[in-house]
């Protein structure tokens, strides 16, 4: 058995919402190719399609009409979306309309005050019940702020990013550690004014309307990593995945397996719209153990339980620290990550903020809760690999919130 193949992947996660989230700064039409596919994607346009905005979906091509927000006739359902809920209240609050916005249960279980504090800072009138979702978004002026960011959080730093842009003064923000910059590089490129600078970032309001996009979404690094460990793992694996988004603060965890010996080469890179991207070659890999720190944390962030899997596989001691923030994800990550390896027969120890993993592991059968969280259920996909026995996911539907394609693309390149 072996992973062999050539893929490309659907188009990021991250980039899709944010060219629909963008819209409403243009007039006209702008188009978007190979989005995302996921249901998350899918109630961001749903949200912004119940505040007027007008767009066609024909499979992975989005057409998307700028134009004025106009407030919502019902409540905006945000489903499992983090990324749409934060960055929505910070749309919906710098372009004065009311409106409420909702999620799921475990979307209602994640920290908001995060962004409630920062916003009403700014003047937002914002309604929670001991700041968790749903919320209401008072009509209000909004001021500009000098804020630092104190949660490693991309999601926070777009959220006051899109009120920032709508509001009567400069902004200025400092952040903690450096996190995913796609809001600043599309956002620029539309012409609007931010200045960055390392972990310094001004946005001046916009007064203008911004440039329209015609945008091809390079492919999901984070729906990559699945294969990528796959083929790390898998001995005799070789897999070439192309059209790769290959941002340097979404690629940690390719940084990091580099450090452990892993065989991946980049066979291709170029710039679009701003943005690497990547052709990557993987091959099976004698892996080592390794030391992570918060400083590691950010640009792998949602890569971390399928990095606990490989790191089972690799020689020795790998300790992952100062990632609490994994406990705030569509599940308590650090949770679903040890309680599930340990009953597949991994040695690991559960932290406060990470784990501790001894390997080689010898993965065995066992029972598996996915926690309704999309990278557990798919991680788990991938230990099935290692396993003569039997792994039962309790369930996996939930994989359709980032990658509906997971199954299909895994059963291509897996020549078992
Ligand atoms: C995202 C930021 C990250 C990441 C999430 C997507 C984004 O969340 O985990 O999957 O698109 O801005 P945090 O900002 O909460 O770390």
């Amino acid at each position: 058995m072996a992973i062999k193949g050539v893929i490309s992947l659907p188009g990021d996660k991250s980039i899709s919402h944010r060219t629909l989230l963008f819209s409403p700064f243009t007039r006209g039409k702008n188009i978007i190719h190979n989005i995302s596919t996921g249901l998350d994607v899918e109630s961001t346009r749903q949200c912004l399609l119940n505040c007027g905005i007008k767009s066609n979906k024909n499979k992975q091509i989005v057409e998307i009409f700028g134009s004025e927000l106009s407030e919502p006739k019902k409540p905006l359902d945000c489903g499992n979306s983090g990324t749409t809920a934060r960055l929505l209240v910070g749309l919906i609050a710098g372009n004065q309309i009311n409106a409420t916005i909702f999620g799921d249960k475990s979307l209602s279980s994640r920290p908001m005050n995060r962004i409630i504090k920062p916003l009403e800072h700014m003047g937002a009138k914002l309604v929670s019940k001991k700041s968790f979702l749903p919320i209401e978004i008072l009509s209000s002026k909004l001021n500009g702020i000098n804020y630092k960011i104190t949660v490693a959080s991309a999601q926070v730093k777009s959220c006051l990013i899109l009120a920032a842009l709508g509001a009567k003064s400069p902004s200025h923000f400092k952040e903690v550690l450096k996190t995913r910059d796609h809001t600043e590089i599309m956002l620029k490129n539309m012409g609007a004014e931010i200045l960055v600078n390392g972990k310094y970032i001004e946005v001046l309001p916009t007064k203008k309307i911004l440039k329209n996009y015609d945008i091809t979404v390079p492919g999901d690094p984070s729906s990559a990593a699945f294969f990528i460990g796959a083929a790390l793992i898998i001995p005799n694996s070789n897999l070439i995945l192309k059209n790769i988004l290959f941002n340097p603060s979404r690629i940690g965890f390719i940084r990091v397996l580099k450090r452990m010996n892993a065989q991946i080469q980049v066979i291709k890179k170029w710039k679009e719209l701003g943005e690497l991207v990547a052709d990557i070659q993987i091959s099976y890999s004698q892996l080592n153990s390794i030391d992570l720190k918060s400083k590691d944390i950010p640009a792998m962030i949602d890569e971390l339980p399928i990095f606990a899997l490989i790191a089972s596989q690799a020689d020795g001691i790998t300790t992952v620290k100062g990632a609490k923030e994994l406990r705030h994800k569509e599940s308590d990550r650090i949770k679903s990550i040890c309680n599930n390896l340990k009953n597949i027969g991994v040695k690991i120890i559960e932290l406060k903020d990470g784990f501790v993993i001894e390997g080689p592991s010898n993965v065995t059968g066992g029972k598996i809760k996915s926690f309704n969280d999309h990278r557990i259920a798919m991680t788990f996909e991938i230990a099935k690999l290692l396993t003569s026995e039997n792994i039962i996911i309790n369930n996996t539907d939930c994989i359709n919130i980032s990658f509906p394609e997971f199954k299909d693309t895994l059963n291509k390149i897996n020549n078992s």
